[in-house]
C-alpha cells in the first residue's frame, strides 16, 4: 500500500479537512496552475498549502499572482555537497505548512526525501516510465529522445518518489500517439494535455485513500 490509505476528502471522512499539498517546482508553473484550476472548479478536493521553488523561475510569479505562499530555496546555493541541508530546508517549509502530500510539479533538482514524507511525494514525468526516465531526462530532452528512438507511443506517468530518479511505484499512466511528423514541441504539448488529467486524478485518488499497489 502506498500512502497511508486514510481518506482526506470531505465527502469521504466528513471532517472538513482537505488534502494539503506542498508543491515543488523549478519551471513555468503550468502544472501548478492546472492543479489550482481544478481545485477552483471543485473537481479536486485539496488545497495548496505551500509552494517551494528550487530556482528563480516563472512559477514563482505564477504562485504569487494566485496568492499562494511561495518560497525560494535555491539549489545552487547548496549544491550536491550540501544536499542534506537543502533537503532539510525544504522539509522544514513543508512541515510548517502541515503538508499531507508533496507534489513535484516540474521540480528539477534532487532532494533527499525525509522518512516523514516517504510514500507522500508524487512526481509527474512526461514519458511512459520506466522508458525515458532517469537523471537528465526532463522536459524537452524526454520528447527528443522518444522521437529519436522511433517510438510510436508516449505519454505521462504519475509515480511515488523514492530517493532514486524516476523509480518509485507508478500510480497511473496516460498514453498518446507519436505521429511521424511530430517535433518535440508537438509531442510535448500532446503529452502535457494528458498530464493535466493524470496529475489531478492521481492526487484525488490519494485524497480518497484509494492509492494502493
Ligand atoms: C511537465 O511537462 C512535467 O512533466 C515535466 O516538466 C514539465 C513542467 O512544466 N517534468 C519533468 O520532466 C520531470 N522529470 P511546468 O514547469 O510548466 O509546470
Amino acid at each position: 500500500m502506498v500512502g497511508n490509505g486514510r481518506p482526506y476528502c470531505d465527502k469521504m471522512n466528513n471532517t472538513g479537512k482537505k488534502l494539503r499539498l506542498g508543491v515543488l517546482l523549478s519551471g513555468g508553473g503550468r502544472t501548478l496552475v492546472n492543479i489550482t484550476d481544478r481545485i477552483k472548479a471543485g473537481t479536486l478536493d485539496a488545497e495548496v498549502a505551500v509552494v517551494v521553488a528550487s530556482r528563480q523561475c516563472k512559477g514563482i510569479q505564477v504562485s504569487k499572482a494566485t496568492g499562494l505562499d511561495v518560497h525560494l530555496v535555491e539549489y545552487k546555493q547548496y549544491g550536491e555537497e550540501r544536499l542534506e541541508e537543502y533537503s532539510q530546508k525544504i522539509a522544514a517549509l513543508l512541515d510548517a505548512a502541515d503538508v499531507d502530500l508533496v507534489i513535484m510539479a516540474g521540480f528539477l533538482s534532487m532532494w533527499i526525501i525525509p522518512p516523514k514524507y516517504e510514500s507522500r511525494v508524487m512526481n509527474i514525468h512526461p514519458a511512459l516510465l520506466p522508458k525515458f526516465g532517469g537523471q537528465g531526462m526532463f522536459g524537452h530532452y524526454v520528447h527528443e529522445a522518444v522521437i529519436a528512438a522511433g517510438e510510436t507511443e508516449s505519454g505521462c506517468t504519475v509515480h511515488f518518489v523514492t530517493n532514486e530518479y524516476d523509480k518509485g511505484p507508478i500510480v497511473l499512466q496516460r498514453s498518446v500517439p507519436v505521429l511521424p511528423e511530430d517535433t518535440p514541441d508537438d509531442l510535448a504539448s500532446r503529452v502535457f494535455q494528458q498530464e493535466c488529467e493524470a496529475f489531478p486524478e492521481a492526487i484525488q485518488m490519494f485524497a480518497r485513500g484509494e492509492v494502493k499497489f
